[in-house]
């Protein structure tokens, strides 16, 4: 029997059949404003390495097929440079698929994140969207000011309690730039006995990472994207490792067909050129030194220690200097009133000639 359709159902505003959990929840947004230089998404500015667009655009693709589901050749590729196992691997399209993936398959309303304000805002994002519950135990401010510290006691005490299922550890930490100790995060992830997730975005730029430590801990996953230092933000692709029987249940719950066929070749033919990326990213380091230390000699700024292609540091009066910025050509990121900081403003680096304008911007502005 076909059912009819209530006549006055079809006047309802859609609103009305929000789970309450989207009731609250923003869309995302990310301002483009053309002509100015983009700094605020932690991206690298530099073209692909010589030879490798050429490589990738000669590859042929069935593209009236499906997407390899199983993502076969990037993960096989990805375990010769990783060195963990192909059924350890799985690739999503972007961290933040993967992020919203480990919510949805530990989380939901039985199992609740710690994770460690201010830190990555998807994280928040994903678990209002898959009804986890959350608990933040914030950073600890250094006694200089001017770093941060995780509390390490305190994430453990939180832990404790059989709500909890994950743990998200941001390292490098994105909007601080803060790289954690590597004891810190191995005394988590042993004593908790809970799923650790250690999202390591900035880790090439850091040179540490805990991937070593997968065979040692089942409860242990890394998260690695090629959005930064492998410029590939444009193409969505990003990987989780792990043991692979931890991986096996992630699986139950991806799409299908998550990455797609294009994108699954540009990142088994980027990780031809790594000794490539390894030197773009000294030379976006060093780029970053520069501003970092042109911003410590500028009157009233609290400039914060980073060990990623970005740096968080605290005008006076941050509105302005962003709004100042963007006069002059250049789009930061207004962190708004973060937790432990305050208002503060986020920049990564750019292309040489943008970072020295850029310094006389700051200069000019703040001098
Ligand atoms: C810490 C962190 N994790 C994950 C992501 C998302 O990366 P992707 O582009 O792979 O979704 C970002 C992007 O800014 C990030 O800063």
């Amino acid at each position: 029997m076909v059912e009819k359709v209530q006549p006055s159902l079809g006047r309802m505003p859609a609103v009305n059949f929000l789970r309450p959990q989207i009731q609250t929840l923003k869309a995302y947004e990310s301002k483009a404003i053309p002509g100015c230089v983009r700094l605020d998404a932690n991206e690298n500015p530099l073209t692909w390495p010589k030879g490798m667009r050429e490589e990738l655009f000669a590859s042929s693709f069935a593209l009236n097929r499906y997407p390899d589901g199983e993502a076969q050749g990037l993960r096989l590729a990805l375990s010769q440079y990783t060195g963990v196992p192909v059924e350890g691997i799985l690739a999503g399209n972007g961290s933040d698929e993967l992020i919203q993936l480990v919510m949805t398959t530990f989380g939901g309303e039985k199992g609740a994140v710690i994770y460690h304000p201010p830190t990555f805002s998807m994280y928040g994002a994903a678990a209002q969207v898959t009804g986890t519950d959350t608990i933040e135990v914030p950073l600890l401010l250094a006694e200089d000011g001017r770093d941060f510290c995780l509390d390490v006691d305190g994430i453990l005490e939180a832990a404790g309690q059989p709500r909890v299922h994950m743990i998200i550890l941001c390292n490098p930490n994105n909007p601080t730039g803060t790289l954690f100790p590597r004891e810190d995060i191995l005394r988590i992830v042993k004593e908790s006995q809970k799923i650790v997730i250690v999202d390591e975005a900035y880790g090439e730029f850091a040179g540490e990472s805990v991937v070593d430590q997968i065979p040692n801990h089942p409860n242990l996953l890394v998260m690695k994207t090629y959005s930064k230092l492998f410029a590939m933000a444009a193409l969505r692709l990003g990987y989780l490792l792990g043991q692979g029987s931890t991986i096996q249940l992630l699986n139950r719950a991806r799409q299908p067909f998550n990455v797609n066929s294009f994108t699954q070749k540009a990142g088994v033919v980027a990780l031809n050129y790594v000794e490539d990326y390894r030197a773009q990213g000294r030379l976006l380091i060093d780029e970053l030194d520069k501003i970092v230390e042109a911003l410590k000699l500028l009157p009233q700024v609290t400039v914060f220690a980073t060990r990623a292609n970005f740096v968080l540091f605290r005008p006076e009066n941050p509105e302005q200097v962003y709004e100042q910025l963007i006069e002059r050509g250049f789009l930061i990121r207004n962190m708004g009133n973060l937790p432990v900081v305050g208002k503060a403003l986020r920049l990564s680096t750019g292309l040489p000639e943008e970072n020295t304008r850029l310094i006389s911007a700051l200069e000019e502005i703040l001098g």
